[in-house]
């Protein structure tokens, strides 16, 4: 049976994975407003991420013997000034959700729950890559500035990212 701090931090995080795909979802729609099928694709596949993360936890939590308790979730920014402007605001909450999954993990620690913990490294592993793969992105669009050929080559590159279901166990 899963420790109560332990299962309300796990409900907290499910909130906080479902609110990622909200916010990639509105950050979709902007992208449909400026015609960029690749960024737009990109989106989709994170959407979809955000899902699998949220569905992680919630699965782990019952199978422990929780209780998994939803809460409304916030409503997302709706609009950027470029698509610079968006890459620099997944960064910001990529790395926020890291700091929010090692508090999950500070839980997990605090109430000796080894098993959470173990669960919990996958989370860890896959924000290291979320973080790389935005910063990257992030990286090219700073080169690119204001020249539209360059956007149309990332748009191009974006159009190519497939979603992969995850195995997170
Ligand atoms: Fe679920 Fe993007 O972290």
């Amino acid at each position: 049976m899963i420790n109560e701090k332990m299962e309300k931090a796990f409900n907290d995080q499910i909130n906080a994975e479902l609110y990622s795909e909200y916010l990639y979802l509105s950050m979709k729609a902007y992208f449909e407003t400026l015609n960029l099928p690749g960024f737009v694709n990109w989106m989709n596949v994170q959407i979809q991420e955000e899902h699998a993360h949220a569905m992680g936890m919630f699965d782990y939590v019952n199978s422990r013997g929780g209780r998994v308790i939803l809460k409304a979730i916030d409503c997302p920014q709706t609009d950027w000034d470029s698509p610079l402007a968006v890459f620099e605001h997944i960064l910001r909450h990529e790395e926020h959700v890291t700091s929010l999954i090692n508090g999950v993990a500070d839980v997990a620690e605090e109430v000796k729950d080894r098993a959470a913990l173990s669960f919990l490294n996958w989370y860890i592993k896959e924000q290291v890559e979320e973080e790389d793969n935005v910063g990257k992105t992030l990286a090219t669009l700073r080169r690119v500035g204001d020249d539209a050929h360059g956007l149309y080559a990332l748009d191009k590159e974006l159009a190519t990212r497939v979603f992969n279901p995850p195995v997170i166990e």
